[in-house]
């Protein structure tokens, strides 16, 4: 297939996926019926390459439903859908009196893109003046949404932020999560799973830590989702490599920004400000000598989780190593996750025993995290290996489709694309991939 038909098959993808009515993209049909939070990040930039009146409508619809705090949460219920659980009843937004009036949403949030993805929007949309335009209509509210995760998820005023749920880091099931259910014990909750009628069991998380996933947002609503109450009594409370570069990401963007649009320098003190505290910490808190790469960090119960994933390596996305410590990292990823009979990238550590090639993030490559991964190589001057994790990426697209994920295994013959089909983000950044 040539390039051109590749991206014609993702433009459809995308299009099908276009609600008209409301002007957002669902990721997929069926197994995700509403707006992600992240998606719609990831959706915008394919969207960006062919039709800016999407892209733009994409990113209105998500801050259409921002708290009034500067919160913007991780699902937007537009509509109604039968065909997903947990829905709006279960989440109870409204229980937090800053929560969008307008909008049905969730309590929790997801890996904050917006700011880096209006970056790209400004770099790939060729009317200049128009999408400045709109950016300067929109950065206050990314704006407000960093302040408030520095001064509501930052209980230490280290410059790290936590997330207090699984799904906030995006990266649901990993086996990171793994050590801290087994510090919990909720009870055997009642209800029906609808993800597991879309989508072979096997490749989704089980009905117990399904449990797990049910009772932290229980705790959150028993507090009307007041983050400080959270941050005190939630069993989950997490310092996530992926989440955090991606904030720190979405900083240098505002900044770059700003400055394009002139006149803010307060603003753009505040960014730098964050930016200094954040990188430096980063840096000491999360670095792990042994594994030579990034770890998450136990916020709750004061460790480091010592294990590798695919956000280990985010952090060269968000310029966040220096040039000696990307050297490490980059050697563990390609030790570790780069053989040649594996595409990259694995979302886990494929020489550990918590590693299943089939199951969501507990091992299948992601085009997410390899989309960030190619750009951060890049910068650092890694060039052939930044082209590998490109044609990786393309060519699991073209052996397989648009699945959501896909396993990192070469030798396997049966379809090895997994998850949902006809993924928006897969799509999208195989637009973005083909075109740069
Ligand atoms: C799911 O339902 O698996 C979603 O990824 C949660 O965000």
């Amino acid at each position: 297939m040539t390039n051109n038909d590749l991206i014609k098959k993702a433009e459809t993808v995308l299009n099908n996926n276009f609600k008209e009515d409301k002007g957002f993209t669902i990721p997929c049909e069926g197994l995700y019926p509403f707006q992600w939070n992240w998606d719609s990040g990831f959706i915008a930039v394919g969207f960006a390459h062919y039709d800016a009146n999407k892209a733009k409508r994409e990113v209105e619809a998500l801050l259409s439903a921002q708290w009034e705090n500067g919160f913007i949460p991780h699902i937007i219920f537009h509509n109604d859908s039968d065909t997903y659980f947990p829905g709006p009843e279960f989440h109870q937004s409204k229980l937090h009196p800053l929560a969008s009036k307008s909008h049905r949403t969730t309590g929790m949030t997801q890996p904050p893109v917006l700011g880096f993805v209006l970056k790209e929007m400004y770099d790939i949309i060729e009317d200049k003046a128009d999408i400045l335009n709109f950016i300067k209509q929109n950065i206050d509210k990314v704006f407000n949404n960093h302040q408030h995760f520095y001064t509501h998820r930052d209980p230490n005023q280290e410059g790290l932020v936590f997330i207090y749920h699984n799904w906030e880091s995006g990266t649901d099931n990993s086996p990171i999560w793994d050590d801290i259910w087994g510090t919990m014990d909720p009870p055997n909750y009642k209800f029906e799973r609808r993800d597991t009628t879309h989508v072979d069991a096997a490749q989704r998380p089980t009905n117990r830590e399904y449990d797990y996933y049910l009772h932290l947002i229980e705790i959150a609503k028993a507090h009307n989702y007041d983050e400080a109450k959270i941050a005190e009594l939630s069993p989950f409370l997490v310092q996530d490599p992926l989440f955090n570069a991606m904030l720190i990401k979405s900083n240098a963007a505002l900044i770059e920004l700003y400055e394009l649009i002139g006149d803010s320098e307060d603003k753009i003190k505040t960014l730098r400000q964050w930016q200094k505290k954040a990188i430096t910490r980063f840096n000491e808190k999360l670095f792990n000598e042994k594994l030579g790469a990034y770890v998450h960090y136990d916020l709750r119960n004061e460790k480091q989780i010592e294990f590798l994933s695919s956000s280990s390596f985010a952090p060269i996305f968000a310029d966040i190593p220096n040039e000696e410590r990307a050297e490490i990292i980059v050697k563990t990823m390609m030790d570790k996750f780069g053989s040649e009979d594996r595409y990259l990238c694995a979302s886990f550590d494929p020489s550990s025993d918590r590693f299943n090639p089939k199951k969501y993030w507990r091992g299948p490559v992601w085009i997410n995290l390899n989309w960030l991964l190619f750009k951060g190589l890049k910068s650092y001057g890694f060039y052939d290996i930044a082209n590998r994790v490109k044609d990786d990426s393309v060519q699991l697209i073209e052996r397989y489709g648009f699945y959501e994920y896909f396993d990192s295994r070469k030798s396997v013959k049966e379809n090895a694309g997994y998850g949902g089909n006809n993924f928006s983000w897969s799509a999208a950044l195989l637009i973005d991939l083909l075109k740069c």
